[in-house]
């Protein structure tokens, strides 16, 4: 996997402080200034639906309070918030500058206080056994040493601490046959996504996914089920699940009128996102 994408951590930190937050910002912030209180109620609204209708339950925000957390790659905040709003010891890091001054503003815009530092998850910086419970959503794909940085997720946690990370899965979609037909679709129904715009010409499904985060994105591994477990060789598995069904790249009118119970279904096996739920 690591062969795949070459580009340096200074690449890679250039791109994200250009676009803290990623693919969300790009359509977010067409319509509201990054960072301004109406980019935050708005950004609430979507994770919120996403999160409450799909993924709530393997995210167990309520079940940190007291407890030491380390949120790798926050972004824009939104996790470290709502692990802070419900009593966790927040501390949250990323590679961007930009990010860690979102994160901030976030937090003084809801009254909240977290840690956050800027650094890389390559190189954590932290003791060994610090942290109850290591997060990390949609972020270790796109780093230049994923397993250097999934090692770094295990040192800093606690012996019998939970993990929950999650990785760009390669589904039924990205298979090599499907892939084709995938892009094929796309193209005939003229799928195109604010800042992936070439997606649908991709030659190969590295270079697909490499634009969920932008068209310039430097790096975006996709890692099948089995490619993934050897990263996390060294923790306990609990459990695996897919979400995030790329439901804004399907035509608004389908959009619309897709059904809860069929978006659902299309999430758990059609996720582009595999989370596992780990153990020290
Ligand atoms: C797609 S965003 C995800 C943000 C957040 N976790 C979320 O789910 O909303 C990816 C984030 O990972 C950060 N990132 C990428 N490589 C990193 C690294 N090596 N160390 C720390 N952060 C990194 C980027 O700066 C960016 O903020």
């Amino acid at each position: 996997m690591e062969s795949r994408n070459k580009p340096d951590i200074a690449t890679v930190r250039a791109y994200w402080n250009r676009l803290p937050g990623g693919g969300c910002v790009l359509e977010v912030g067409k319509k509201f200034e990054v960072g301004t209180p109406e980019f935050f109620v708005y950004y609430d609204q979507i994770k919120k639906t996403d999160n409450e209708l799909f993924v709530s339950g393997i995210f167990n925000f309520d079940q940190y309070s007291g407890q030491k957390i380390l949120d790798i790659g926050c972004g824009y905040g939104w996790f470290v918030k709502e692990f802070a709003k419900n009593g966790g010891v927040v501390t949250g890091i990323d590679l961007s500058p930009s990010a860690v001054e979102l994160t901030n503003k976030m937090l003084n815009y809801h009254r909240l206080a977290a840690d956050i530092q800027e650094a890389n998850a390559e190189q954590l910086p932290f003791t060994d056994d610090t942290f109850d419970f290591v997060f990390s959503n949609g972020v270790l794909h796109h780093t230049p040493d994923t397993h250097q940085a999934v090692n770094e997720a295990w040192r800093v946690l606690k012996p019998g601490g939970r993990a929950l990370i999650s990785l760009y899965y390669r589904n039924v979609l990205l298979q090599p046959l499907m892939f084709r037909i995938t892009q094929m679709v796309m193209r005939l129904l003229g799928m195109k996504v604010i800042g992936r715009e070439n997606m649908a010409k991709s030659a190969s499904v590295e270079e697909f996914v490499r634009q969920y985060d932008g068209s310039d994105n430097p790096i975006g591994k996709v890692y099948s089920k089995k490619e993934a477990l050897q990263l996390f060789s060294k923790f306990k598995i609990v459990k695996t699940e897919l979400h995030y069904f790329p439901k804004r790249f399907l035509p608004e009118a389908v959009r619309r009128h897709m059904p809860i119970w069929l978006h659902k279904m299309l999430d758990n096996n059609l996720g582009t996102m595999i989370y596992f739920d780990l153990r020290k």
